[in-house]
């Protein structure tokens, strides 16, 4: 049963090394999404028990305004929302793209509560389809919260903000409610374990305003910034990775969270080629560096990795990197172990 007492919060910050660690710490993208449906507790909770520093649920809004994860606002390819509300299916524009299919601003939270999780990907075990819930935000911090308890060791959260600007176009703005359920959890601290991140720019900065946790700027490996979408600067990726993007992104963020092609870029055929200087500069500008999203599954593996993941995560280390997200928090603590 979750705990939900904020002294127990700040028991565990009593043990807990928050952003330093001596090595990249192991951020479990989805939970441990390659073992488990993403974005499940049943998920968070295998991430903990495989040694994951962090646990990132991805938020978007019920129509009744509670945040939940799951990784974007259309359900259709991760839940059973199909048959069990088959009219509700439609199409609207979600930044700029016409999407079809159910979306969770159409659904209360006691509707949520009746779909059941399924694996996403089609390369990956069913085994677990229909037997998970789909959680809010608070259940994820709560739970992060007893698991840290329990093992004695701080798991911390690290929550991505989802079509920011749609929710706020839809009167469903995520950041009002993202910040107090950290209140309600007592980690809207400077000393929690906690990182917010978003591809957007200017709910970043908003943030700032509201909550002293750390918030890192996610940068694709092309395209640009929502929110600042035909906009003459701060626009582009070279943008936001040129020096004076790296500047500006420190005057609201603690890091960046970059695709790894950033750091290490691929040729067509998916091998490696020489590494940027990225780390390097964004350290410079005093930022830090968590890339995304490493993957054993054989489709998704550099073939320069010969079928050993374990590879990848040592040469990110080696590149200095301070963080990354990876669906399989196993392979990643195997690989750092000493
Ligand atoms: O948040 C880091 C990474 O998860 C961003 O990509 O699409 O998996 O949320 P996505
Ligand atoms: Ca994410």
């Amino acid at each position: 049963m979750p705990i939900s007492l904020p002294a127990v919060a700040s028991l565990v910050l009593a043990v807990a090394p928050v952003v330093t660690a001596a090595l990249p710490l192991v951020i479990a993208h989805r939970g441990a999404s390659g073992h488990r449906p993403e974005h499940t507790l049943e998920a968070y909770r295998l991430a903990s028990e495989m040694g994951a520093d962090y646990i990132e649920p991805d938020l978007v809004s019920t129509r009744d305004g509670v945040l939940i994860a799951r990784h974007e606002n259309e359900i259709g390819e991760t839940t059973d929302v199909a048959e069990r509300f088959p009219g509700r299916r439609r199409t609207l524009q979600v930044d700029g793209r016409a999407v079809t299919g159910w979306f969770t601003e159409d659904f209360t939270l006691a509707e949520i509560r009746t779909l059941r999780a399924r694996e996403r990907l089609p390369f990956r075990s069913k085994e677990y389809d229909g037997q998970f819930g789909i959680p809010t935000f608070d259940e994820v911090v709560a739970l992060a919260q007893q698991l840290g308890m329990e093992r004695g060791r701080p798991l911390g959260v690290y929550p991505e903000t989802k079509h920011p600007s749609h929710f706020r176009g839809i009167g469903l703005p995520l950041e009002g409610p993202l910040v107090e359920v950290l209140e309600r959890r007592d980690w809207n601290r400077k000393d929690a374990p906690v990182f917010i991140q978003s591809f957007e720019t200017g709910n970043l900065r908003e943030l700032r305003t509201r909550t002293p946790v750390n918030l890192v700027q996610l940068i694709d490996a092309r395209g640009g910034p929502f929110d600042r979408r035909g906009e003459a600067t701060f626009s582009t990726v070279a943008d936001l990775i040129s020096d004076a993007g790296l500047r500006a992104i420190a005057s609201y963020a603690n890091g960046i969270g970059p695709h790894k092609a950033l750091v290490l870029p691929a040729d067509g055929s998916g091998r490696l080629l020489e590494p940027t200087d990225l780390v390097a500069r964004a350290h410079a500008a005093g930022l830090i560096v968590h890339v995304w999203t490493l993957r054993s599954d054989e489709t998704l593996l550099s073939p320069t990795y010969d079928g050993d993941p374990a590879v990848e995560y040592r040469q990110f280390r080696d590149l200095g990197v301070d963080g990354f997200f990876t669906d399989f928090p196993d392979a990643a603590v195997a690989a750092l172990a000493p």
